[in-house]
């Protein structure tokens, strides 16, 4: 009986969520999970998302375009209703990610990251925390970070790889930690929670090459964790789970390290 009443925390029937990014590797778990506990899940993705499921709902949507933001969630809030749940899982990158790193990077390629990931993520969450005030919702808002929002990169893990560091990615996802504080903080007496995962690495393609992970720069890395291993989606999703759950109901600001320890040492 005791443990129905912590597990119900995860039923989230009657409860609408706004997935950015919802077709990429981490959003596709996510959405998976969500529906897993009833949630109805609306994914905003250029690239479209095939889930069969009456609970799930795909809607073109680019964040890029930061000046049709406020515009296209007031139309997607009008035509689905308020989301009860944001996340965001986007990963809007460069036409050539590979040359965002220290003797490559433009200014104008800088501007535009900035511009695309940072803003994108702080506009979002900005708007929709105001169409929950308005709707009179207590949300929750979870945003996808990364250890290097907090930390810098080991620039031994690139030696004689074709992966490089990035110069901006540090930049943009340490902003997005302070500005979950600053959120936090805002809306907190309206009941909006809002939370940033920094992630560690996960298995999968790499997004600077698109192509697996090279053997020699998954080695160096998986050695330096505590775990010994990269990370998977599930895990991911899991913490995104408790999050956006009565679950963590005390819980807003934070910066929910999932990492296998990277980061502690
Ligand atoms: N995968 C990892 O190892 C890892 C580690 C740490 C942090 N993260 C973070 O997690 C987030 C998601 O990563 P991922 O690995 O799932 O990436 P992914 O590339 O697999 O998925 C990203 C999704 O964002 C969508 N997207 C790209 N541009 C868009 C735009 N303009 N408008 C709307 N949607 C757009 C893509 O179509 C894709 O479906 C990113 O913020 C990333 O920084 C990932």
């Amino acid at each position: 009986m005791k443990i129905k009443k912590y597990l119900e925390n995860y039923n989230l029937s009657h409860k609408r969520a706004f997935v950015i990014g919802g077709s990429g590797q981490i959003g596709s778990e996510v959405i998976n999970a969500l529906l897993e506990c009833n949630a109805h899940v609306f994914s905003f993705d250029t690239k479209k998302l095939n889930i069969k499921n009456s609970n799930f709902t795909y809607q073109f949507f680019d964040c890029k375009k930061l000046n049709f933001i406020e515009k296209n969630l007031n139309k997607f809030v009008n035509k689905f209703g308020c989301p009860d749940i944001l996340i965001n899982t986007s990963y809007p990158v460069l036409k050539k990610p590979i040359k965002n790193n220290f003797s490559e990077i433009k200014l104008q390629d800088f501007q535009n990251d900035v511009n695309f990931h940072l803003l994108s993520y702080c506009w979002i969450s900005k708007i929709t925390s105001d169409l929950m005030v308005k709707n009179k919702i207590s949300g929750k808002i979870v945003m996808m970070g990364s250890i290097y929002g907090s930390l810098g990169q080991d620039k031994n893990l690139y030696k004689n790889t074709k992966i490089k560091e990035s110069f901006s990615y540090p930049i943009i996802k340490g902003g997005l930690v302070n500005f979950t504080r600053q959120m936090a903080s805002f809306y907190g007496h309206k009941n909006i929670r809002i939370n940033i995962i920094n992630s560690g690495g996960l298995y999968g393609k790499s997004k600077v090459t698109n192509k697996k992970i090279e053997s020699k720069f998954l080695k160096r890395y998986e050695s330096r964790v505590p775990l010994k291993r990269m990370g998977t989606t599930s895990e991911i999703a899991s913490c995104i789970l408790f999050l956006v759950s009565d679950a963590s109901s005390y819980v807003t600001g934070e910066v929910f390290t999932v990492d296998g320890g990277w980061s502690i040492i």
